[in-house]
């Protein structure tokens, strides 16, 4: 039997965020900051800036004029492309690798991940939301937590699935009922330990709405659903498939009519192709 404790002492055993990372989610959440904010704060981190300069010097941008700075690459990229480079880089190499507990091999839960936070800004686009970034953020790391964890699901497959298949529990539940600790929970632990705001660790611990509250936070409820989506589409769906509850009061409330999701939903494949190219040429 693995105690809780065993579990969380594995959190050291990630890939650390870059220090550039965290002073980026401020930076975006606090409205005064402008480019040049931005062009400092990646310019001390030597491996992201070549990064970012390779991919505006890159064949997909075709430009006639070599990039040579940090400035210069987000007058090209814009300062929202940069920010979306500059966090995926972050969060690359957790997400990237094969993940056995969860059936997801090399590379599928960065695909799914990606795949959640386009959804959720393009979600929380159409309700007007200020915060897409912060939104856009959480999605992309809701599931850090079974970076961690898969290693304890692959040991206690079999009894989790058992409580999947026969006896009616989501597939969170039943971690958490066998492990003691379940992925979005371990996600906010680490979200804690990696020094995120509030909202983030909100949104990543209540990813999956299994607290006990009728209404979750609108940021909540849209990566909830950006969720939801990934995993009817088919996206990321390992070994725990679509066994998680469906909350219709929680989607309802958010408002969407069926021609926004349609929208959502059509728009997002384009979207993903521009982003992984992008994240290629790097
Ligand atoms: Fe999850």
């Amino acid at each position: 039997m693995t105690s809780i404790d065993a579990i969380v002492k594995q959190i050291k055993q990630l890939e650390p965020l870059p220090q550039v990372t965290n002073r980026v989610m401020e930076l975006v959440q606090d409205s005064r900051s402008s480019m040049n904010d931005l062009a400092k704060i990646v310019g001390f981190d030597q491996a992201l800036t070549a990064n970012i300069l390779k991919v505006c010097n890159s064949a997909y941008f075709g430009l006639n004029k070599q990039v040579e700075s940090v400035q210069q690459a987000i007058v090209y990229l814009g300062m929202d492309q940069v920010v979306d480079l500059v966090l995926m880089f972050g969060a690359s190499r957790n997400l990237n690798a094969q993940h056995k507990g969860y059936d997801l091999g090399a590379g599928e839960l960065w695909k799914y991940s990606v795949s959640s936070a386009i959804l959720a800004r393009e979600l929380a686009l159409k309700l007007g939301a200020d915060n897409k970034q912060l939104i856009f953020t959480a999605a992309l790391l809701k599931d850090i937590g079974k970076v961690v964890l898969q290693q304890f699901v692959a040991e206690s497959f079999r009894d989790i699935n058992e409580l999947v298949a026969h006896q009616g529990y989501s597939f969170r539940e039943a971690e958490k009922e066998i492990l003691g600790i379940d992925h979005a929970e371990l996600g906010g632990l680490v979200a804690k330990q990696w020094n995120f705001s509030s909202a983030m660790v909100e949104i990543i611990e209540n990813h999956h709405l299994s607290r006990d509250v009728d209404v979750p936070g609108r940021d909540t409820a849209i990566v909830y659903l950006a969720d939801l989506i990934c995993m009817m589409m088919g996206i990321g769906v390992g070994s725990d498939g679509l066994a998680y509850r469906f909350h219709k009061k929680v989607v309802d409330d958010l408002g969407f009519s069926t021609k926004d999701l349609g929208e959502v939903i059509a728009g997002f494949g384009a979207k993903y192709e521009e982003v992984e190219a992008l994240v290629k040429q790097s």
